[in-house]
């Protein structure tokens, strides 16, 4: 059987020059600390990648802000690799249009430009299981962001789609593998809106919008005052560990 494409997210840094309201990564609500990939993490990610011949169908580089990451250019450097040796088709870098100056790219890469002002982001902190619906896609059948946008990788290690790193520092469940990951969990997929269908999710948002949903729901709000006095720190991925040896499943 032919092998199949994956698409792959990366959140170089959860750092931002911008606070927009309602970001998906909790810039404005919740800053993570300590959140840039290192160059040794990206090496040990890039290494991954050829090892495993994981063929990439569109990779986006995304954050928070790319731009502010200390080595951007040195990482996208690194990434442009997989790109030469034809394991990436599509590589896109997005930014918020923000930074004082833009660098040229390395070849194969374009940017995805998203000002602030052209925003229209959805209600956000939204728990399908405090409003009693079950949880349907994310960690069985794929949910949308991850059949749009892949799975991901970021300081902590691989997770299943490029929202769950900050859902898992709300909920304190540490959702990271030292492998890629193609799935979510249940725990943390039922209090993420994408685990619902489009129906009842583009409802939730019209009523989160119009303002007769309020919004974070119950244990979302709870949690959020709670990350907020009391941030937990995860461990950071290491290069080193055994995620480097083990061969990583098929989507
Ligand atoms: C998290 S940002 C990271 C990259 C960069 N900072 C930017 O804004 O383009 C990635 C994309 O997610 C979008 N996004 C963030 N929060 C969202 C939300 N609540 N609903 C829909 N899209 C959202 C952003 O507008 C942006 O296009
Ligand atoms: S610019 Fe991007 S990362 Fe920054 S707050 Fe806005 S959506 Fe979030
Ligand atoms: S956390 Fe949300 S976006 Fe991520 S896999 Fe689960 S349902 Fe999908």
């Amino acid at each position: 059987m032919a092998k199949q494409a994956v698409k792959f997210e990366i959140n170089l840094t959860y750092r931002c020059n911008h606070k927009c309201d309602w970001c998906n990564r909790l810039v404005d609500t919740l800053p993570i600390p300590d959140s840039d990939v290192s160059l040794e993490q990206l090496d040990a990610f890039c290494q991954r990648v050829r090892k495993d011949k994981i063929e990439i169908s569109r990779f986006k580089v995304a954050g928070g802000e790319p731009l502010v990451h200390p080595h951007f250019l040195e990482a996208l450097g690194m990434l442009s690799g997989l790109y030469r040796d034809g394991l990436v088709q599509w590589f896109w870098v997005l930014t918020n249009t923000m930074a004082p100056t833009y660098p040229t790219l390395p070849p194969g890469m374009s940017w995805r430009r998203s000002p602030p002002s052209s925003k229209n982001h959805d209600p956000l902190l939204i728990s399908p299981k405090d409003l009693g619906f079950d949880a349907k896609f994310g960690f069985g059948e794929r949910c949308l962001i991850q059949t749009l946008c892949g799975c991901a990788f970021e300081a902590w290690g691989y997770a299943p789609c490029a929202l769950a790193g900050a859902y898992a520092h709300l909920l304190r469940i540490n959702v990271w593998s030292p492998d890629p990951v193609w799935a979510g969990t249940r725990e943390l997929c039922e209090h993420c809106i994408w685990t619902l269908p489009r129906a009842p999710r583009f409802r939730l948002w019209d009523l989160g919008r119009e303002g007769s949903l309020p919004f974070p729901s119950g244990t979302l709000k709870q949690a959020l005052a709670d990350a907020q006095r009391d941030l937990v720190r995860f461990p950071r991925y290491q290069p080193s560990s055994r995620g480097m040896r083990r061969k990583c499943q098929e989507p």
